[in-house]
């Protein structure tokens, strides 16, 4: 009776928005935390400093230069070198949180602990941690950010191996008694999706491997053709996520803290009204139910089994169990939204339920955004409503979990205009997403409910942006890649510390 009285008042009550007469920081629940978010790979360079060893990566951009706009992340943005300047930066934002992740090569060079432990390593994140809490600014921590040992892929695989996984929890389990006294909030896993579906069905992303069904992409991967990959390597992943969290929850010095991974959906509008229902549900149950629902409810959504069948490998009842109820918050990675059109499930189409998804015409506001700036995809739409209507999909679909925006952010190649500093630095359009989005997501906590507890923004500067090299910038603080990596406020910066100024006070 009282774990229903509990949940029920839980419901109702919500979290609690003080009143204001424009957006800030004030709006937004006490206690709600703004940061800025970075990967140990995209940001750090000194990749032999330390005894680092290489990672997949490193591998994977010396191999193939013209998969990756001809760039390494070699040197980055030398953040190993510059961090407690770059702290500084994230002070003059009045951000209050910083999500960093650490490189397992950097930890343990060849992949395990037996192989030997890089003391520079350890020691630089006990540094980089210990001068984030000097500076009032709680660390979130990734432990994997898609920067795999190159021996392990060498030796099994990586991910395709069930070899992975107890290499993982050695890994993972070394961070949390390293750092879990001063580390409260944990991330296991970046992006499964995305690892999964770029690195292993479209060969978009390391190690570039795809499915039999990928036409554009096809004639540049190397192998890896047989469409079980993408679902194997996901499999190998929650099973390690699982066993992660288990050492986590019996870690001592832990104890507080809290464990998630973070997800990459996009929202989905029906194109078509009848039947369209069906289809975005098919379709999210794709690009998020595949690694969400195993941690919530303990197995794949059935929609998944009924399509992809075989090639989609089974939990044990053991591995469910730990599964189960195996995070405390859910993160959420949001940038964009697209159309799903009705269409026959494809069988064969690995990670898609379909092959029917269009794209996305976005309804901004004032249409002053330009639908073709994204660099990722040709199209990527700004869509700031998306995020709040999936935010209330997680909540209604998965028990209205605590939900962290682990990554949010706007993405610009700006072409031969990308030293054209009157222009790099005037960023409205990344101004003005940021700003929708922020509405959104005070829309989705203070009037749908959903237990939002921190905010973080992708990123706190330009940097490595995987197969984009350094040619898509995220950052609202620049850097100048031709005058030793100088840092350079960005409007949208100037606009992100007016925002968070403290002691905005409610009216
Ligand atoms: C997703 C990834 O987590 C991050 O590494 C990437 O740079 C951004 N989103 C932008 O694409």
């Amino acid at each position: 009776l009282l774990s229903i009285v509990g949940s029920t008042t839980r419901a109702e009550e919500g979290p609690v928005c003080p009143k204001t007469e424009t957006l800030s920081r004030a709006s937004f629940p006490e206690g709600f935390m703004f940061g800025t978010a970075t990967a140990a790979f995209q940001v750090e360079g000194a990749v032999n400093e330390g005894c680092r060893g290489p990672s997949l990566w490193d591998i994977y951009t010396k191999k193939f230069p013209h998969r990756v706009k001809n760039h390494n992340a070699d040197e980055a943005v030398d953040f190993y070198h510059r961090y407690k300047e770059d702290i500084q930066l994230m002070k003059k934002l009045n951000t209050d949180g910083f999500r960093l992740s650490i490189s397992w090569p950097r930890i343990f060079p060849h992949g395990r602990m037996e192989k030997g432990i890089s003391k520079e390593g350890v020691q630089f994140y006990h540094d980089l941690i210990d001068e984030l809490l000097k500076n009032d600014i709680t660390p979130l921590v990734t432990v994997f950010h898609w920067d795999t040992p190159a021996d392990l892929e060498d030796e099994y695989g990586g991910f395709l191996s069930e070899r992975i996984v107890p290499d993982f929890v050695e890994y993972a389990n070394f961070t949390f008694h390293e750092y879990g006294d001063k580390v409260k909030n944990w991330i296991t896993f970046n992006e499964p999706w995305v690892f999964s579906r770029s690195g292993y069905d479209v060969g978009k992303k390391a190690p570039g491997r795809c499915s039999p069904y990928v036409k554009d992409f096809g004639h540049l991967c190397q192998d890896g053709r047989s469409g079980f990959e993408p679902y194997v390597v996901s499999h190998n992943l929650l099973v390690g996520h699982a066993e992660a969290v288990d050492a986590f929850r019996k870690c001592e010095k832990c104890k507080g803290g809290k464990i998630g991974i973070a997800h990459s959906p996009a929202w989905f509008e029906p194109e078509d009204v009848e039947g369209g229902q069906n289809m975005v549900n098919r379709v999210l149950d794709f690009i998020i139910g595949w690694h969400l629902d195993p941690t919530t409810y303990g197995d794949y959504p059935q929609s998944m089994k009924d399509t992809v069948g075989t090639r989609l490998p089974r939990f044990t009842n053991a591995q469910k169990a730990k599964l189960k109820d195996s995070t405390d918050f859910v993160g959420i990675n949001y940038y964009t939204s697209f159309f799903a059109k009705i269409g026959k499930p494809d069988s064969r189409n690995p990670t898609w339920a379909t092959d029917a998804l269009a794209e996305f015409e976005p309804k901004t506001v004032d249409g002053s955004i330009k639908i073709g700036s994204q660099p990722n995809t040709a199209k990527m739409a700004v869509y700031a409503k998306g995020l709040r209507k999936l935010l209330k999909y997680i909540k209604d679909r998965y028990n209205n979990p605590e939900i962290i925006i682990t990554e949010n952010g706007y993405g610009e190649d700006l072409g031969d205009k990308d030293t054209d500093l009157s222009v790099a630095l005037n960023d409205h359009n990344r101004k003005y997403y940021l700003q929708r989005h922020l509405l959104a997501l005070n829309e989705a906590i203070c009037e749908d409910k959903v237990n939002v507890t921190s905010y973080f923004l992708w990123s706190l500067m330009d940097n490595f942006e995987w197969q984009d090299g350094y040619t898509a910038r995220f950052g609202v603080y620049y850097i100048d890649f031709k005058n030793n990596l100088t840092r350079m406020e960005k409007e949208s910066a100037k606009w992100l510390s007016e925002f968070l100024k403290p002691g905005l006070k409610p009216s």
